[in-house]
């Protein structure tokens, strides 16, 4: 079985990491859609369709499961996309809730994203009727800070107190990383709020994958496609999955719909 993984950009790759690690026989099949990232800041139309481009470039090696390793992608196209494709759809909202269902234990749960993740109230939704009490904060810079690699020291806490004290103060027991380049910051929130349980989408997704017995055997062919070359893109890479190989694609030409 093989398994496709999309994401805006960079981010999703702590996704792929994840669940190569946990699935090493696993075919698996990345694409960053780095020309046209951020998906964060776009209208719910654009989403959507960047999203069914990038899902329809991976059926193209006739995956047996789509992975949507992107929060925005996930909180507006995963319906489209299950509608349209005949595969199985994963998202990253419904496995990040499950995990802070588990982990929180006073009810009070903070979710961090996108301003257009935040918008969607994806998360926002199901956990109230859950019966959590939410507090929400988009975090447009951490992903500009991500991406630049500045993801400790002084000035990456600067910019993570300036956009956690608000909600931390709230009392929240659980703080979900609702964008899939956050994991990158984790060690640097733990350290400012080391009382708050974290929750990240590619632990998420793939205590998910166990939890639903999905089982990912091939022959452990990795690749990874972005839809630009960029430095940023490349120190990341390295730094996450190490040496794998990357192809630049046209993707809009490609797979017009
Ligand atoms: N990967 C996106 C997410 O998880 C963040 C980057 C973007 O805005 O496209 O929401």
């Amino acid at each position: 079985m093989s398994i496709g993984i999309f994401d805006s950009g960079i981010g999703g790759l702590t996704v792929f990491k994840e669940v190569a690690r946990e699935f090493p026989q696993a075919d698996i099949y990345y694409l960053g859609d780095t020309a046209r990232v951020p998906y964060g800041n776009k209208s719910k139309e654009t989403i959507i369709r960047y999203s069914i481009e990038a899902a329809k470039y991976l059926t193209g090696f006739g995956i047996d499961a789509l992975i949507i390793a992107c929060n925005t992608a996930s909180s507006y196209a995963l319906d489209t996309l299950r509608e349209i494709l005949e595969i199985p759809v994963i998202g990253v909202i419904q496995p990040g809730i499950e995990t802070a269902l588990k982990k929180t234990k006073n009810g009070r749960v903070g979710v961090i994203g996108t301003q257009a993740t935040i918008k969607s109230n994806s998360y926002k939704n199901i956990l109230i009727q859950k019966g959590i009490t939410v507090f929400q904060k988009a975090c447009p810079l951490f992903v500009p800070l991500v991406e630049e690699g500045i993801i400790e020291g002084e000035i990456a806490e600067l910019i993570i107190k300036n956009y956690l004290d608000e909600i931390v103060a709230k009392d929240i027991d659980t703080l979900i990383l609702g964008c899939t380049h956050y994991p990158l910051l984790r060690n640097t929130i733990n350290k400012l709020y080391p009382q708050i349980k974290i929750v990240d989408s590619s632990q998420a997704i793939t205590e998910f994958l166990h939890n639903n017995n999905l089982k990912f055997n091939g022959g452990g062919t990795k690749k990874i496609f972005i839809t630009d070359e960029s430095e940023s893109f490349s120190k990341l890479k390295t730094m996450l999955v190490g040496n794998i190989p990357v192809e630049k694609i046209e993707l809009s030409e490609i797979c017009r719909v």
